[in-house]
């Protein structure tokens, strides 16, 4: 339809990147492309951190479900919520934020703008001829991330996102059909049909993808995930940033 499409539709995670780095130019340009999403009234609610030590990248590629091509990226970002910069400037000035601070609207607020401004890093790197993967396994051990990062009151870590030049890309993962998403004018309750053909499809495409090692399907994928992945340790990690508690 246009390039922009066509790079939106052709996204892939890469989990395998040869050894080129990219340019300082290149990552100031990924920073400012991520700068230019919108933000909810302007709060500009996230920070990035960049790892550049190695031994640190190994160590929260172990920490983060061990994966260890987190270590092997050209570059590899973590995107925090971050509400100390505002914070900080409401004591300065002597404004009262603090229900907002405490209330769960403002960790959607951060997490929305931080995950706006990675996908808007991620496109930016694609269009560059760079693959991405997103990292939420850092939230495997938030608190130990956390501290090693230093991150104060009202930051918190939301992913971390490595960028590289692919050496492999998986084939293209299929979607839900649409009618599994897409609704119209009120909430459609009638959706397994469109699961069960979905099924079929994935089940395809994992066993594609292995070789036929992978006999899974979408569903046995995430259910999965989800049961090995409660992740309890995120709530009290918000709340002792003082977040998320009303
Ligand atoms: C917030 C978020 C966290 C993710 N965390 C991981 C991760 O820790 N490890 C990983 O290999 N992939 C991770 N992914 C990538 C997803 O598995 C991937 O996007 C999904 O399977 C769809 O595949 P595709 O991106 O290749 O189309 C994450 C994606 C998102 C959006």
């Amino acid at each position: 339809m246009n390039e922009t499409i066509d790079l939106l539709q052709k996204h892939v995670s890469v989990r395998q990147f040869s050894d080129k780095k990219m340019s300082e130019a290149q990552v100031k340009e990924l920073i400012l492309s991520a700068q230019a999403a919108s933000s909810s009234s302007f709060l500009q609610a996230y920070s990035i951190i960049g790892i550049e030590e190695e031994e640190l990248k190994r160590k929260i590629a172990r920490l983060a479900g061990n994966q260890p091509f987190i270590a092997e990226g050209s570059h590899f970002f973590i995107f925090c919520a971050d509400m100390q910069r505002l914070n900080k400037l409401a004591k300065k000035r002597n404004v009262d934020i603090q229900l907002t601070l405490e209330g769960i609207d403002a960790t959607l607020v951060g997490t929305v703008d931080a995950s706006l401004a990675a996908q808007n890093m991620t496109i930016a790197a694609e269009s560059m001829g760079m693959g991405v993967c997103y990292i939420g396994g850092i939230r495997d051990a938030i608190v130990e991330i956390s501290e090693m990062l230093e991150l104060p009151e009202y930051v918190f870590p939301i992913f971390g996102l490595v960028i590289g030049y692919p050496k492999v890309r998986n084939d293209l993962k299929p979607r839900m059909p649409i009618t599994g998403i897409y609704h119209v004018n009120k909430y459609n309750n009638e959706t397994d049909r469109v699961v069960d053909e979905y099924e079929e499809q994935t089940k395809n495409y994992y066993a594609h993808r292995t070789g036929g090692a992978k006999k899974h399907s979408w569903a046995e994928s995430v259910l999965s995930s989800l049961k090995r992945l409660p992740r309890t340790e995120t709530k009290p990690f918000l709340n002792q940033q003082g977040m998320a508690k009303k």
